[in-house]
């Protein structure tokens, strides 16, 4: 019997900045996060595009942040001719400790296959880094009935690459591709569903790891829906695009992650 797996999880809050910002916001947006949650018990991490990696580092330093700091995708090589490319050990140097893998705007805009996240997600743990790997349906598929398939398989594809141990250095994302950025959030049910799928497949290959590994869910995340989303059984954390690049929006979503 695995202890363990009855403790909560740390909920793990992530800001996504996505492709937006500039020097001063970072360092604005860094300061005010950083105020707001010192009193508050979950981790936080924010993931701003990468050449604001160094200046969000240096704010969370000179404040002796407890914030962590994350980048939004890696290449699959370890260096060398790749230009225009970024290296998990790269990102280490950055002082980066989590990296996003997968999401569903790089899985669409980058023809980023199921074997390509996971040789992403296989390079960052190679680096030391911990990834967040993102899984999620289209609106299409959710409606032919085959969300746990597709999210399943995605999962698959990483489990076979990477092996079940290496979940216990991982995060994992539930987004559903029609709830980002769109304001259309998973219902808390819709959201349970998907996430009990993940961790039984991760329990299905080692109950210890599935009673350990957080799944975060994204997908519309707002401070108002927040309490009724991160309250579910399953559901360890956010992972927050839009919300995020404000810092009262972010900070009432880290509130309900108590
Ligand atoms: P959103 O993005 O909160 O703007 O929907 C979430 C994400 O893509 O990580």
């Amino acid at each position: 019997m695995n202890l363990m797996s009855t403790h909560k999880r740390v909920p793990l809050i992530a800001g996504n900045w996505k492709m937006n910002g500039d020097t001063a916001m970072a360092q604005t947006l860094t300061g005010a996060v950083d105020e707001g949650i010192s009193s508050l018990s979950a981790e936080v991490v924010l993931i701003p595009p990468h050449p604001y990696l160094r200046v969000v580092k240096e704010a969370i330093d000179d404040r002796q942040s407890r914030l962590g700091l994350g980048a939004q995708d890696l290449s699959v090589h370890e260096k060398g001719a790749h230009t225009g490319e970024v290296s998990g050990a790269m990102l280490m140097d950055l002082g980066c400790r989590y990296v996003l893998v997968g999401h569903s705007e790089r899985r669409a805009d980058h023809h980023e296959t199921n074997e390509v996240v996971a040789a992403k997600f296989v390079a960052a743990q190679r680096a030391g880094l911990t990834p967040i790997v993102c899984l999620g349906e289209t609106l299409a598929e959710r409606e032919a009935g085959q969300t746990d398939a597709v999210v399943l398989g995605q999962l698959d594809a990483v489990i076979a690459a990477a092996g079940i141990e290496s979940f216990a250095q991982a995060v994992i994302a539930y987004e559903p591709v029609w709830a980002i950025g769109t304001g259309q959030t998973a219902t808390p049910e819709q959201a349970q569903s998907v996430h009990a799928s993940i961790r039984a497949r991760i329990r299905d290959n080692s109950d210890t790891i599935g009673g350990q590994v957080r799944v975060i869910y994204g997908g519309s995340v707002k401070p108002d829906n927040a309490p009724e989303i991160l309250s579910c059984e399953d559901i360890d954390g956010g992972l927050i695009g839009g919300a995020s690049l404000e810092a009262s929006s972010f900070l009432g979503i880290c509130q309900a992650a108590l």
